[in-house]
């Protein structure tokens, strides 16, 4: 069963920052099924990498917009994508400690977050965004 199914109301309309969203979808939805099938501790650690670097990537994508386009937000939006990269920093740590992880409580944890950043922080921005011609 797959996790995050992208659904309409995580469209915010600009084509760029809707690729990147599909992209992290899509890398949860892989890390959940590698932890549902249990897959190599090796290949689960590449899979958590992979997600805070492309996150990392996107944070910094949107950050440049904001700071290109002066979004008023833009400070508390940032302290939630570094609150983000610590957690997922945190999560990492654990996991090569040989911690056991809950998978539920990640999973649900990484659903819950980017789906309501996307419907709440950053559907604040599109409207600057898009007056500013960003597709
Ligand atoms: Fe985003
Ligand atoms: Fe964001």
């Amino acid at each position: 069963m797959t996790l995050i199914k992208w659904t309409d109301d995580l469209n915010l309309n600009i084509r760029s920052i809707d690729d990147q969203h599909r992209k992290l979808v899509s890398m949860i939805n892989n890390f959940y099924m590698h932890l549902q099938q249990k897959s190599n501790k090796e290949l689960i650690g590449k899979l958590i990498r992979d997600m805070k670097e492309y996150t990392t990537v996107h944070f910094a994508d949107e950050e440049k917009l904001f700071d290109r386009y002066g979004f008023h937000e833009s400070a508390a939006h940032k302290k939630k994508h570094q609150d983000f990269v610590d957690k997922v920093t945190d999560l990492e740590d654990r996991f090569n400690k040989g911690k056991l992880i809950l998978s539920i409580e990640i999973t649900n944890f990484l659903k819950t977050w980017l789906t309501e950043h996307i419907k709440g922080a950053d559907a604040g921005y599109v409207k600057l965004l898009q007056s500013k011609g960003v597709i």
